[in-house]
């Protein structure tokens, strides 16, 4: 049995534990599961003293309670806290019974400890070997209810995975209106709460309040996790930097409507709920039904941010991105896109792979336009039928000839999407999401497809299977490209409406799995005009998603930034683009832009033709130092040197290596100064007690290069970089 969790069964107290962090809950005896204590590491004293049970004016108490007026569920810190129990806080759970009854009552009724982690149903989840799963089940039994909650705990990472699974036990109907997966509840706090918000071209800016009495709501209800908003926050002491202070990390494995709420409470406690959002969400359970939440994943780190990144960079590379991509370098890729939009055939696409080639890129990817008749984004979505008219040529001569040239070939598809002119359309209009008879919300000129429909996802299964097998296609980016709106379907009575976003949301994963199940071989990317779907649930099943629309090396230091707080950066799609830049009409140096690629997954998405000879021969130099520094970048530790958003006169960021024997840091100035000071980079995650070179030169202490930092030769001009290459040369022997 492991000991990352153990239950006192006299006190009935449940102690979870990670490397670094401790857990604790308690069933009180009235069997209501209240939350203890959450951070760094407590070994052996039970953390039952914490609570005051005091009497506040106007919080109820428990039916089973009587008169005691100190037990008010109001201010108790809980692990599931049920809605119309006396608890006027934000909660987790809600049902609708059979008279129209709201609310829920749920008392611990046992529990179990598994040795390794259950797979979710139908749903993305952290996966792993031996990973210790504390079952928790919990019963209203007005209801013939049971919801069991789950706790998986990844100790090396200092994670604990949560998700709930909700069963009606009994033979009515319920209706679930309120669903979430995770409640954090803190006896005191005096928190700040960092949060992602963004847009189209401006994904992941980074932001901080202080958690007061007035709620804090991050949320999306556009059925994606969103550019507005990511899926992930983090609360923090008020003095937690990224190398200091307690961070506490919550990200949703799942791609649709969240919620995440923070709030003070009345007598100054802590409480953070995260999970599916409850607007629109009505689920109809019968009776043996049952309703999974998605996985919330939380992690902490008593030292600062980079500590809380890593931890979840290490554990999203190893426990959710799968296929055989997962540890491989991705081939250099040119995307189509921004070379030639929809004005492309087979030959113009050929010539582009065939320059690609000779400097050394390795797959050619055609985006948007090559099937139905799509010549613009005004139709064609939905017919997944290979436009041979206006390639000239068929798939598999296509891609055979460009794997002629030495280059694999990969497709765009957009398959949640249909336009109002094309054959799918205008054989099947019911296969559309549509608020009843009301006329439809355009988005980009298109309707999204009912995703909660068999019958939707085995034409998209069966069509985009017969593209895949015609040609030899190695890598397939899956777009995204509206918010949803008319979120009814024609497949499901009025009475579960309420179901139809996350109906949604599950479909998608099931033609996913499908799909990749069927292609296991494929390197995919997500996409969603950029990063609006940039989240853990779509990582299970693409290997990268591309961050953002906005190929500007200048904006892409700011997203990318933002995107790291979370996810690893070998997942991040990022390329370098043509200047003058196609969003922001920026002008920036071709090393500046590779340096920023360099971060992500690297590639171009360029016309070729248009580079100059010396263009060129920079190019086949950052194809080999991004070969070169593979290792690194996929596997290093990051760091974030600056702050984009507070520093606007430079850069820094660096991969370190886990053995601590070598770093890339790399430098970018954004504003040139007349008479400037020096710049010193203190790097991070070195040894104190070895000798290093900077690009094989010289001879630095570890510790000197940390504390007293790297000096960057002055540079005249905006947007000049660097890259220091920081090798260990010897252990200083003690
Ligand atoms: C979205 C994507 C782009 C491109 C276009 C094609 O905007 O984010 O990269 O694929 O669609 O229509």
């Amino acid at each position: 049995m492991s000991l990352a969790i153990s239950f006192d069964e006299e006190q009935r107290i449940f102690t979870l534990s990670t490397k670094h962090a401790t857990y604790q809950m308690q069933v009180e005896e009235h069997g209501i599961l209240l939350h203890l204590y959450y951070g760094k590491t407590i070994a052996n004293t039970p953390l039952s003293y914490l609570l005051e049970k005091t009497s506040v004016s106007f919080s109820g108490q428990p039916y089973d309670v009587g008169d005691d007026q100190n037990i008010s569920l109001d201010i108790l810190p809980q692990e599931y806290p049920t809605f119309g129990s006396g608890d006027f806080r934000e909660s987790c759970f809600s049902v609708i019974g059979t008279k129209g009854e709201t609310g829920a009552d749920l008392r611990y009724v046992s529990h179990e400890i598994l040795n390794t982690k259950p797979k979710l149903s139908s749903m993305p989840a952290l996966y792993g070997e031996n990973v210790p799963t504390l079952v928790i089940t919990m019963r209203d039994t007005f209801l013939s209810l049971d919801v069991l909650l789950y706790y998986s705990v990844f100790e090396e990472n200092d994670t604990i995975a949560r998700s709930v699974v909700i069963k009606n036990t009994g033979a009515d109907t319920l209706h679930v209106n309120r669903a979430l997966s995770a409640c954090l509840d803190f006896v005191d706090g005096s928190f700040d709460l960092v949060y992602f918000p963004g847009s189209w071209g401006t994904e992941r800016k980074v932001e901080r309040l202080s958690v007061n009495h007035a709620k804090i709501r991050l949320d999306s209800f556009r059925g994606t996790s969103s550019h507005q908003m990511n899926p992930f926050a983090i609360l923090c002491e008020k003095n937690t930097t990224e190398e200091q202070g307690m961070a506490y990390g919550v990200s949703l494995i799942y791609s649709g409507n969240f919620l995440i709420e923070a709030q003070a409470d009345q007598i100054d406690g802590t409480r953070l709920v995260m999970g599916i959002h409850p607007e629109g969400f009505c689920y109809e359970l019968s009776g043996g039904e049952e309703l999974i939440t998605p996985e919330v994943v939380l992690s902490f780190s008593d030292k600062g941010f980079s500590k809380l990144s890593h931890n979840y960079h290490n554990l999203y590379k190893e426990h959710l991105v799968r296929s055989a991509w997962r540890d491989k370098r991705r081939p250099i890729l040119i995307n189509s896109w921004e070379a030639a939009y929809f004005d492309f055939n087979g030959e113009k696409l050929l010539k582009i792979a065939k320059e690609a080639s000779e400097l050394g890129i390795e797959m050619l990817v055609m985006d948007d336009g090559w099937f139905g008749t799509r010549d613009d984004d005004t139709s064609g979505l939905g017919d997944w039928v290979v436009n041979e008219k206006k390639l000239g040529m068929s798939l598999h001569e296509l891609s055979s000839k460009v794997n002629d040239l030495g280059m694999k070939f990969g497709i765009w598809i957009e398959p949640e999407m249909i336009n109002e002119d094309s054959d799918l359309f205008r054989a099947h209009k019911d296969f559309c999401l549509r608020a009843g008879d009301r006329p439809y919300v355009r988005a980009r000129n298109q309707l999204v497809l009912d995703m909660s429909r068999a019958d939707v996802r085995d034409y998209l299964y069966q069509s985009l299977s017969l593209v895949l097998k015609s040609a030899h296609i190695e890598y397939v980016k899956w777009d995204m490209n509206r918010s949803l709106c008319d979120v009814w379907s024609n497949d499901l009575p009025p009475n579960r409406q309420g179901e139809v976003y996350h109906r949604y949301v599950l479909g998608v994963y099931n033609l996913l799995d499908r799909l990749t199940t069927t292609f296991p071989d494929i390197l995919f990317e997500g996409c969603s005009g950029g990063g609006g779907r940039f989240d853990p649930g779509m990582l299970y099943y693409f290997q990268q998603i591309w961050c953002s629309d906005n190929t500007d090396a200048l904006a892409r230091i700011k997203i990318q930034y933002g995107t790291s707080f979370c996810y690893p950066p070998n997942t991040m799609g990022a390329h370098v683009s043509i200047c003058p830049n196609h969003q922001t009409g920026r002008t920036t140096p071709m090393a500046m832009r590779a340096i920023v690629a360099m971060t992500g997954t690297f590639g171009y998405e360029l016309d070729p033709s248009l580079l100059t000879d010396e263009e060129k021969e920079e190019i086949k130099k950052q194809i080999a130092m991004v070969k070169q520094y593979h290792p690194l970048l996929s596997n290093g530790d990051y760091y974030r040197l600056t702050n984009p958003f507070a520093n606007e006169r430079y850069a820094a960021w660096e991969f370190a290596s886990p053995q601590k024997d070598k770093a890339l840091l790399c430098f970018v100035l954004l504003r040139a100064e007349a008479n400037p000071s020096v710049i010193y980079l203190k790097c991070r995650g070195l040894d104190e007690n070895a000798v290093y070179q900077i690009n094989g030169e010289g001879a630095f202490g570890g510790d000197a290069l940390m504390n007293a930092g790297v000096r960057v030769p002055i540079l005249r001009n905006d947007y000049q970089s660097f890259i220091f290459s920081i090798e260990k040369i010897e252990d200083i022997q003690a």
